[in-house]
């Protein structure tokens, strides 16, 4: 198990993202980069270009999560740009092309589900995944609420992968504040996602280290 925090650039001023993720890095594992495409998800964000400029102003490692129709055409480009792990959905069918295109890249393989998809549907493909990433709000916008139902979902993946001896890591993403926080992590959530509870706070690092306290309240 890690504990990890995400920061979601979802909610950081695209016209300032340089400095935005500078201001959050020393208190970031890693930076989540979501993905819309305007037909997964009705709304329409970033894709390869802005990873590629990410990737020439942080070390950090790039988590993106794609909420796009056709993860097929764009994976080499993600990979180009300097991804570190590419996340598509499971509820597009069978992932383990996309699996093969990415691991042939070198890049993480994550697979995400959505409230409503049973964790049944993502089950098989475990073997296969550095990442399972739970939604925790649907998809498509930062700044909405909490679904505390997927927690049930969390803890059926943590048995599941700990009962296999899996190095698969558990990420949360979706209404992550911090009691939502605390209980993602009791839950057994590995990485916390959060966009609005870190770029919208007044002071987004300060806001960084109040969550991964929250979550983890016994590490140093
Ligand atoms: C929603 C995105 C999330 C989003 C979370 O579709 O996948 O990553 O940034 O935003 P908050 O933390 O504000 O709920
Ligand atoms: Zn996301």
């Amino acid at each position: 198990m890690s504990r990890q925090l995400a920061p979601s650039i979802l909610s950081a001023d695209f016209a300032r993202l340089g400095d935005e993720v500078a201001r959050v890095s020393a208190e970031a594992d890693l930076l989540h980069v979501d993905v819309m495409d305007g037909h997964f998800v009705p709304n329409l964000t970033i894709g390869p270009p802005v990873v590629a400029a990410l990737r020439r102003h942080t070390d950090l490692f790039l988590d993106c999560h794609l909420m796009v129709d056709n993860p097929d055409v764009l994976l080499d480009d993600f990979a180009d740009a300097g991804a570190n792990r590419c996340i598509v959905h499971v509820e597009l069918g069978d992932p383990r092309p996309l699996f093969d295109t990415l691991r042939a890249r070198s890049v993480q393989v994550g697979l995400a589900v959505s409230p409503e998809t049973p964790f049944a549907a993502a089950a098989p493909y475990l073997p296969d995944l550095d990442l399972l990433l739970v939604m925790s709000v649907h998809p498509g916008f930062g700044g909405q609420a909490f679904i505390p139902d997927v927690l049930d979902k969390v803890r059926a993946a943590r048995r599941a992968i700990d009962d296999a001896g899996l190095p698969v890591d558990i990420e949360i993403d979706g209404g992550i504040q911090l009691g939502t926080a605390h209980e993602a992590a009791a839950a057994g959530v590995d990485v916390l996602v959060a966009g609005s509870a870190i770029f919208h706070a007044p002071d987004p690092p300060a806001a960084a280290r109040a969550l991964r306290a929250a979550a983890w309240p016994t590490a140093a």
